[in-house]
């Protein structure tokens, strides 16, 4: 990399370091993944102080031209894919879906699943977890995090959670606009483990709960182990049907509303402030709690409305969130803020479960947290999901049919796309896999598992498997749609694109 500094120039040279580098980037001369000097061997070589240097390079970071990777470097960033523009939009089911008790195979599923999942093999779109690919700096922190709690790995640890680690998700949780006390938090297993505590705690058999319609499908698992009864309302792209909301809570008087309000699993949606301040007001008008499960929380690109529980002046939501979707979820590292009313009974309910979560596992998280690695993982994290949500988009409107919809998350790692027609998916994810891509279906978030032609994909892939993988699935989707039809309508070249015989 040939830098020339005019000395005499009234420019300062840190920012004839930024304009060169910026010019070397745009004409393509540095490459995108490619990587810039060190701080200290650009200083040496140019003959500044790595100061310089370092103020130069932050600002490049700042232009999103390049991203710091801690321990390796800087380097070109991949530039945004052309999106183009926007078909898209939400397509709501119509109905709202009545489940009496009754279970259905979620467990058997997750375990085929994980499974598929861990098969290098497979461009992986179905999974709820970011593709995060090798966290250089685990096994250093890890071992630091040993080093530092060695006396608490040692014994039984508090029931709930660990003061210091509270005492940071407190800062994390101030900083998306929810004010907690350390005191107000339980850690837990994985948000899951706070979903159950909470369901298990506040619901008895028969008891009706409304969720969203599609929903995720490990909460109505749970809800139906527990022998609830479940109306799914609809969600439209604002949010849950705030109508048919009161409609049934002033029929059914349930005991709990569950609702994803921040990028929504499975549809990405997040819902307005105004959206919250109803569901809340709502939820106050028919005295019924509400658990609101943020497990995305941390992974916007852009600006969200503070969770639903900053909206809630009697403390009737409970709110569960996790470090899976934005670490990893082999650590089961989630929390949990409780009511006032019934922190001493969550609290019970973790200790006869499982007295806690693993200290290790707590410490880490720590680690990841005191020395700020947490945060600059995140930053790249979002920026990188937003580049591969784009390249999502792009790849779906070059292979998907005419007619397919997509909502456009403002964060997280899923998209929900709805086909024009009643597709026989199951049938296309099988063809899929043998064509190694995995998709997951859209019918296994709505209760009863009812039919639905939509599909929930994961963008968090390299952008090559993204390319793929869409292409191979717009194939399979085109053939079907083209064998339906009767064979006077599809036209000779629409056979031949598409091979189908
Ligand atoms: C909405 C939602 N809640 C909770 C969970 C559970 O995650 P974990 O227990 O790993 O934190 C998931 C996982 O997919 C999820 O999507």
């Amino acid at each position: 990399m040939k830098i020339l500094l005019d000395r005499q120039s009234a420019r300062p040279l840190y920012l004839q370091i930024r304009d060169r580098v910026q010019r070397l980037i745009r004409s393509g001369a540095l490459q995108p993944g490619s990587r810039l000097p060190s701080i200290r061997a650009l200083a040496r070589e140019i003959r500044v102080s790595p100061l310089t240097v370092t103020e130069a390079y932050g600002m490049l970071e700042g232009d999103d031209l390049v991203y710091a990777q801690p321990g390796s470097g800087y380097f070109v960033r991949v530039p945004p894919a052309e999106v183009p523009a926007a078909t898209s939009a939400f397509a709501p089911a119509q109905t709202v879906i009545i489940q009496e008790p009754q279970q259905s195979g979620f467990c058997e599923q997750f375990t085929a699943s994980s499974q598929l999942q861990a098969r290098p093999d497979l461009i992986d779109f179905s999974s709820g977890f970011p593709h995060l690919g090798e966290q250089k700096d685990f096994a250093r922190l890890a071992r630091r995090a040993v080093s530092q709690s060695k006396d608490t790995l040692l014994r039984y640890g508090l029931p709930q959670g660990q003061p210091i680690l509270r005492q940071q998700i407190t800062q994390l949780l101030v900083q998306q606009g929810l004010a907690v006390a350390p005191e107000q938090l339980l850690i837990t297993n994985g948000s899951q483990q706070g979903l159950a505590l909470a369901m298990q705690y506040y619901l008895k058999p028969g008891d009706w709960v409304i969720v969203e319609s599609p929903t995720y499908h490990g909460a109505i698992a749970l809800l139906e182990t527990l022998g609830a009864r479940i109306v799914g309302i609809p969600m439209q792209a604002d949010g849950i049907n705030l109508t048919l909301l009161e409609q049934y809570l002033h029929s059914h008087r349930p005991r709990l509303i569950y609702t994803i309000s921040t990028l929504h699993n499975p549809t990405g949606i997040t819902t307005p402030s105004d959206h919250r301040q109803q569901l809340i007001a709502i939820a106050n008008r028919y005295d019924c709690l509400v658990l609101e499960d943020n497990a995305y929380e941390g992974l916007h690109f852009e600006p969200v409305p503070p969770p639903l529980k900053a909206f809630d002046p009697h403390d009737r939501v409970t709110y569960v969130g996790t470090f899976s979707k934005t670490l990893m979820p082999g650590l089961r590292v989630g929390y949990l803020v409780a009511p006032e009313a019934h922190r001493q009974g969550l609290l019970r309910q973790m200790l006869l479960h499982d007295f806690h979560v693993a200290t290790l596992s707590q410490a880490v998280v720590s680690e990841y947290l005191a020395t700020g690695y947490y945060r600059r993982h995140l930053d790249r994290l979002r920026m990188q999901n937003r580049q591969n949500r784009d390249r999502m988009l792009q790849a779906l409107s070059q292979h998907f049919p005419d007619g397919t919809t997509w909502t456009i998350p403002q964060g997280g790692f899923f998209l929900w796309v709805h086909l024009p027609e009643p597709f026989p998916i199951q049938r296309i994810s099988q063809a899929a896999l043998q064509q190694g891509v995995l998709i997951a279906c859209g019918s296994a978030f709505f209760p009863k598992q009812q039919g639905y032609p939509a599909l929930r994909l994961n963008f968090s892939l390299p952008p090559e498997e993204i390319v793929k993988g869409i292409a191979i699935l717009g194939r399979l989707l085109q053939q079907h749609r083209i064998a339906a039809l009767r064979p006077d309508r599809a036209s000779n070249s629409e056979r031949k694109r598409y091979r189908v015989r």
